[in-house]
């Protein structure tokens, strides 16, 4: 099953998930991170930049989980633009290495396959970082993902497109459709990091980490996976059966494990 850290704080959760990430790139300097965007892995980000400082990120790569579609990569809430703001300018990486899904209306459709081909050819990615959405999504995979799929082009539903207007004036201005990693995509990375904070993310989590695995559930893909951290705080853990038990088992975790 997966690991739970319950920890009392985002901070925390982001220094956690930030040494992991540090242990990567230090072992391995052409490292291939999974990046998300959305507020959850901010303090991830915000953890790595003094983490980073000293360690030779030159040759970093990394995949973003997923864009809009027709939205003008320039604009500032373009996942092009939130990935080079708040992950590549702040922690020095190479720009040409980092990919977003290509959400150009011309193109779109072989972007998907596309964007698989290139995560094939870096070698697959070797940790992933990984929000969830009220609606249980992990990616923009909403409530009926298939397991197998692979980036491709989804209909955002209403809940998500609300959650997301705040980066926009208005929800009319959250674009409908999106071209994310597939469940199988995500699933094939090799270490998943689940993240999530505060009370409205409680119920997602329960479902993902205890519910039954199901497509109605996209976050529960994480069940399937051999080597899944999920962080979370004590209001996103608060639905959680078995929470007493991830406690123990975490403070009694034999130090040559690791994360
Ligand atoms: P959030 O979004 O991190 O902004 O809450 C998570 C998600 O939708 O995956």
């Amino acid at each position: 099953m997966a690991e739970i850290v319950i920890v009392p704080t985002a901070a925390d959760a982001g220094a956690l998930v930030a040494d992991e990430i540090v242990r990567l790139v230090s072992a391995r300097p052409d490292a291939v991170l999974g990046l998300a965007t959305g507020s959850t892995p901010l303090p991830v980000y915000e953890a790595l930049r003094p983490r980073l400082a000293g360690v030779d990120v030159s040759r970093v790569r990394g995949f973003a989980l997923d864009e809009y579609v027709g939205i003008d990569p320039q604009h500032p809430e373009s996942y092009r633009s939130v990935i080079t703001r708040e992950v590549v300018e702040p922690l020095g990486l190479n720009p040409d290495l980092i990919q977003t899904p290509n959400g150009a209306l011309a193109t779109i459709e072989h972007a998907g396959e596309d964007y698989e081909a290139a995560i094939a050819a870096a070698g697959g990615v070797d940790l992933q970082i990984l929000g969830i959405g009220t609606s249980g999504h992990i990616g923009f995979n909403e409530p009926g993902s298939s397991f197998a799929s692979r980036t491709r082009v989804k209909t955002l539903i209403e809940q998500t497109r609300a959650d997301n207007a705040r980066f926009f004036d208005s929800v009319d201005d959250v674009p409908m459709h999106c071209i994310t990693q597939g469940l199988g995509t995500i699933l094939a990375a090799r270490h998943l990091f689940l993240l999530a904070f505060g009370e409205g993310k409680a119920r997602a989590i329960a479902g993902a980490v205890e519910g039954p695995v199901t497509s109605s559930l996209p976050g529960s893909a994480i069940q399937l996976h051999e080597h899944v951290t999920v962080v979370v705080d004590e209001a996103a853990a608060s639905q959680l059966r078995n929470a007493d038990y991830y406690r123990y088992a975490y403070a009694n975790k034999p130090a040559w494990q690791g994360l």
